[in-house]
């Protein structure tokens, strides 16, 4: 396949051996699309580095939906000898591994050059109660987390009790460090309710209750006998990937790092505490696949426009309906067809904000690839996007242009009034009133960070078809060069749909 106008991308890649595809915002923004696209046209390897099954990343092709949570994107051009892996500083869930291999099997795909990093980090089936019993619990502050073990399994990581990849193929060791994980975690779970622990232990991606024991909470030899399997099934895919990177790939092949997650999810560079605990940005990136940040020749970052998302808790300060909207987002059993049943009239020109999100998430079909969860929504960000572009550099790819095809005022936030109590943050103190231009991601501070927006007219036309920025209607052309010049980014690409070919390239 080849896209109208790909020429254009390979030439600014002329040169290029290492390419960093990461998302200037909280998640969600077409990693998924944009991997596949890159794995076609360009990569020869495509290496995942951060994260784990909290990512969803989804491929659209001819109108068939493929969603990956941790196998990297570029898996569908594994039979073209495209070499896909899981990098060193992910967290790997086998159960979700195998599941995915298994949707592979089921449509007759390949995955004979997939590998994963023999140091990756294992998740364990007390990772993911650990994540949900603490999540159930208010005092401990809802981070609103997909369920999936990540936080527990890096804590294990940094506090030197984790395991690795590796272990599942050597029994013994596997045991020594399982038990000496569980003696831990069991000491941290019996603080919880047991009611509690039991429920949340009976949940599919914990075998239906298989792993639970009523005395010691949890069943050592089904652990043990269900990862050994696991260890079988993927024996052949467990490889020394650092060495591989080091010795085949960095500067001689063409290598993709798919990002997962967001800049403003960073555990390092986020909206700190409501984070993931990895680090997606481009040096938490390289080093998780394996690699020196030194090496990466190029960075692409996502930027969903002219609206953003967030799913889980934590400030937004731009989001349709505030508080109203966070709290319905996070409200159990709302997800796609509650909200259409329940709102069959919101859209992108609903008079009432909440309804607006609303209806810009039913454009957007912004509901989560992980959880199904709705995905708050607000207007685009510059602040936001000019702190991640600092950090990350300017070139972009701005996703889901379509989205507000029909929409009659498009408003973007250029700054912010601080109206909360007088903060001191460092040398500065910030005082009600105050006006920033640049967002501090510190938490405290963003949510008291009142928008002051800049207005457009929309474009208020279908932007199908598209295939050159000639095409596409003056209106909209304006506001991508506002956005461009006042955050200083510069655009490689633009998207228009979710399939690979509803991309222009600049
Ligand atoms: P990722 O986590 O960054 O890979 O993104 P997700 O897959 O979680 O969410 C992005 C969603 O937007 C997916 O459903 C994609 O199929 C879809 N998508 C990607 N690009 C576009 C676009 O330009 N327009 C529209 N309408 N949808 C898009
Ligand atoms: P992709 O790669 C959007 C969010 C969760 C929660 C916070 C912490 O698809 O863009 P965690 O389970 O990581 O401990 O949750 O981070 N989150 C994501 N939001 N996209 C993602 O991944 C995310 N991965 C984690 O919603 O707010
Ligand atoms: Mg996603």
């Amino acid at each position: 396949m080849s896209i109208n106008g790909q020429g254009q991308l390979l030439h600014w890649l002329r040169g290029v051996k290492t390419l960093a595809l990461t998302c200037r915002q909280w998640g969600d923004t077409g990693k998924g699309k944009f991997v596949d696209v890159l794995a076609e046209i360009w990569a020869d390897v495509i290496f995942r580095g951060t994260g784990g099954g909290n990512a969803g990343h989804t491929i659209v092709i001819n109108g068939k939906k493929y969603i990956f949570h941790l196998i990297p994107s570029g898996i569908l051009h594994d039979s073209f000898g495209k070499i896909n892996g899981i990098g060193r500083g992910v967290a790997a869930d086998p159960y979700i591994l195998c599941e995915e291999l298994g949707i592979l099997d089921r449509e007759g795909m390949t995955y004979n050059n997939l590998m994963i990093a023999l140091n990756a980090k294992l998740v364990l089936p007390c990772h993911l109660v650990e994540d949900r019993v603490r999540e159930s619990n208010s005092d401990s502050g809802k981070i609103g987390t997909t369920g999936r073990g990540i936080g527990p399994l890096y804590k294990d990581h940094v506090g030197r009790i984790g395991l690795v990849v590796n272990d599942l193929l050597n029994k013994d060791i596997f045991v020594v460090k399982l038990r000496r994980n569980l003696k831990e975690k069991v000491r941290t779970l019996r603080t919880y309710d047991s009611e509690v622990v039991r429920k949340i232990m009976q949940h599919d991606h914990l075998e239906k209750g298989a792993y639970y024991n009523a005395k010691d909470i949890f069943n050592e030899d089904a652990i043990v006998e269900k990862y050994m399997a696991y260890g079988k099934r993927l024996r052949d895919m467990i490889q020394d990937t650092d060495a591989f990177l080091k010795n085949k790939v960095v500067g001689r092949m063409k290598l993709l790092l798919e990002g997962a997650q967001g800049d403003l999810l960073s555990v390092d560079e986020g909206t700190y505490p409501y984070v993931t605990s990895s680090d997606p940005t481009v040096p938490g990136l390289a080093r998780g696949a394996g690699i020196s940040e030194k090496a990466v020749d190029r960075v692409l970052g996502i930027v969903k426009a002219f609206y953003m998302t967030r799913v889980g808790s934590g400030p937004f300060p731009t989001e349709f309906g505030g508080r109203k909207s966070e709290d319905w987002c996070a409200t159990e059993g709302v997800d796609k067809a509650r909200e259409a049943a329940l709102y069959p009239d919101a859209d992108v020109n609903s008079r009432s904000p909440l309804a607006q999100g609303i209806g810009v998430r039913k454009a957007g079909d912004e509901y989560g690839a992980t959880t199904s969860r709705p995905r708050r929504t607000g207007w685009l960000d510059l602040q936001l996007l000019r702190y991640a572009i600092g950090k990350s550099g300017p070139h972009v790819i701005f996703t889901k242009l379509d989205v507000l095809n029909m929409c009659r005022t498009i408003k973007i936030c250029e700054s912010y009034e601080y109206a909360g109590p007088k903060y001191r943050h460092g040398q500065k103190t910030l005082l009600p009133g105050d006006i920033l231009n640049v967002a501090i991601p510190d938490s405290h501070v963003l949510q008291y960070c009142r928008p002051i927006y800049k207005c457009f007219p929309g474009w208020e036309c279908d932007t199908a078809g598209a295939t050159s920025v000639s095409d596409l209607p003056s209106k909209l052309r304006r506001i991508i060069d506002f956005v461009s010049k006042s955050a200083g980014v510069d655009p490689r690409i633009l998207s228009i749909g979710a399939d690979r070919n509803e991309t222009i390239f600049v």
